[in-house]
């Protein structure tokens, strides 16, 4: 089962981050989103990420010229999955939403298309129910940037066959990603810690243990985590993170999934992290 082209539905930063990895690293790809206005930017954020990873010296610069012949917009979704090999939904984080978009695909997609989806913490049998072909749907969990981030965290529904893990393990490892397979457990392996972590850096930024700063250096330069846990949660964003937190809470119940105050009152200000300027941190650019 070789994965050769591509669907990507929704070309926001996860979508994007998957659809420029993908092209850059071989497949035919097409990037759909609900209007052309959101697609253009999608291609254009693209084009900048692969720009930078030339810059940096990461990206081959005729490489990313190729790639961008290998990607193209795909305003009509039935049309663009109608031989696709594999559709990667990264929608926002709504189960319905998720499963209108499957019961959409599969209506379209070959017999043989594996149906994956980018949720971070959504269960993949819920999503595949949507299906009459629940053994062909698992999640793909990228991490924000795609370009940089060396894990692919593949999910098993309860039906997901091993032939169609194995086929995105092998699209997983074209595209540079070391792959973890988990099963369909609420948060699987990397949001349940992560969110944990994030969770407990905000209860103790409000009651005042430490600075935002502070709370942040602990773990880079005690614990040699990359970045914070809060300047994290400003770049995956405060309402996503939020989402994420509910419904853990819904699923597993104890108190260190319970959304945080401080998490609740700057989503409904609008402060949702480095997309909007400010979250714990000021972004000035
Ligand atoms: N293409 C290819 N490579 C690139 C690149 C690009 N566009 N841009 C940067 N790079 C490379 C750089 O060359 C550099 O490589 P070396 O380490 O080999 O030199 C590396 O990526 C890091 O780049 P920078 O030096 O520019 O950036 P940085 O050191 O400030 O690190 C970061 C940036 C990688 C984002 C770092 O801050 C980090 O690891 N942050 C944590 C990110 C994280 O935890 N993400 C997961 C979020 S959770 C999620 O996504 C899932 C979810 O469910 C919500």
């Amino acid at each position: 089962m070789q994965i050769e082209r591509v669907v990507v539905i929704g070309a926001g930063t996860m979508g994007h981050g998957i659809a420029g990895q993908a092209a850059l690293f071989g497949c035919q790809v097409a990037l759909h989103d609900v209007d052309d206005a959101r697609i253009a930017a999608g291609v254009d954020a693209i084009g900048k990420v692969w720009s930078k990873g030339v810059a940096r010296g990461k990206v081959d610069a005729e490489a990313a010229e190729a790639a961008r012949g290998r990607l193209r917009a795909a305003p009509d979704l039935r049309a663009a999955v109608a031989d696709a090999d594999l559709v990667v939904e990264a929608a926002p984080e709504d189960l319905e939403l998720k499963q209108r978009l499957f019961a959409q695909v599969e209506a379209a997609a070959p017999e043989a298309c594996i149906l994956a989806t980018n949720t971070s913490s959504l269960p993949i049998t819920a999503i595949a129910a949507a299906t009459k072909r629940p053994e062909r749907v698992l999640g793909t969990h990228f991490f924000n940037p795609v370009a940089v981030m060396p894990l692919l965290e593949l999910v098993r529904g309860e039906f997901t066959t091993d032939a169609v893990v194995d086929a995105a393990k092998a699209f997983g490892e074209r595209l540079g990603k070391t792959c973890i397979v988990v099963h369909d457990h609420p948060g699987f392996a990397t949001s349940r810690l992560g969110i944990a972590l994030g969770n407990e850096a905000m209860r103790m930024f409000e009651e005042g243990v430490a600075s935002a700063e502070d709370i942040d250096r602990a773990m880079v330069l005690g614990y040699r985590h990359p970045i914070g846990p809060l300047a994290l949660t400003d770049l995956v964003g405060l309402d996503v993170r939020l989402a994420i937190t509910e419904h853990l809470y819904r699923e597993i119940g104890t108190d260190t999934f319970r959304p945080p105050r401080v998490l609740r009152r700057l989503v409904r200000a609008g402060k949702l992290g480095r997309k909007t300027g400010q979250g714990f941190y000021r972004y000035d650019d």
